[in-house]
């Protein structure tokens, strides 16, 4: 695939969304670095404006103190070898937020308009130039309603329920599959049932089932819609 330096000069904005577990932030990165373009996790954000709300003792529905929290925040993120690093006011919280009770109070704050708000400008700035790849929840239909092309990823929660198991145990989470599996079937329903910006794809997305598709074969596939997209 062309790197973007030889890619007639047109820098895409792509969007990822999907639910929880269905490869969003494996698949984002390995087509951003077939693209030679950068990617944001925006899920990441809102776990870290979780985080910073249970370690200043806010509660997930208490919006003048998640909008006073906001207000104080400065989320960046940093790329390494071992990926995206989510630093907030200068602190690395990649560890911190990548557990299952930061999953569900995600989950909770992301229903908060005050939060969307925040992140919403967040957001946008990061899109600037273009040259991105967004996954989320809401990237094609909220955010970036714009965007050069738009994918909506899924798979079945049995699937995506083992990949997050896998993923966690290698991280020490003591989780087991069942309880997975629950939290995931309650998150699909709070993300797509909220009032604000739901879970859903946008008319104009390509929909991928990555259930019985490896990462690869998903990257292989949006890599041969974005060179449709170029050629016209
Ligand atoms: O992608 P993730 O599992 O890290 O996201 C954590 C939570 O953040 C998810 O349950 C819903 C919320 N979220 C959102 O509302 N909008 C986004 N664009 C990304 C995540």
């Amino acid at each position: 695939m062309k790197k973007r330096s030889d890619s007639d000069g047109k820098l895409l904005l792509i969007t990822i969304d999907g639910p929880a577990g269905a490869g969003k932030t494996t698949v984002s990165r390995m087509l951003s670095d077939r693209l030679g373009y950068k990617y944001i996790d925006t899920g990441a954000l809102y776990r870290g404006v979780a985080w910073e709300a249970k370690k200043a003792g806010i509660s997930h529905d208490d919006d003048a103190g998640l909008e006073k929290l906001c207000g104080s925040l400065r989320l960046e993120f940093v790329r390494d070898t071992n990926g995206l690093h989510l630093f907030s006011n200068n602190s690395d919280i990649n560890g911190e937020i990548r557990t299952q009770e930061m999953s569900m109070l995600a989950s909770s704050v992301s229903a908060r308009p005050v939060v969307r708000k925040y992140l919403l400008i967040l957001q946008r700035e990061l899109g600037k130039g273009k040259g991105a790849v967004f996954e989320g929840r809401d990237m094609g239909t909220v955010v970036f309603p714009d965007a050069d092309i738009k994918f909506y990823l899924n798979a079945s929660v049995k699937i995506r329920a083992i990949r997050r198991y896998n993923e966690l145990s290698d991280k020490k989470d003591s989780s087991t599959l069942e309880e997975i599996e629950r939290d995931i079937r309650r998150r699909d329903e709070n993300d797509s049932t909220r009032a604000l910006a739901p879970l859903k794809p946008a008319e104009e997305a390509i929909k991928i089932d990555s259930t019985d598709l490896n990462v690869e074969s998903v990257v292989n596939l949006m890599i041969s819609h974005v060179q449709k997209h170029l050629m016209h």
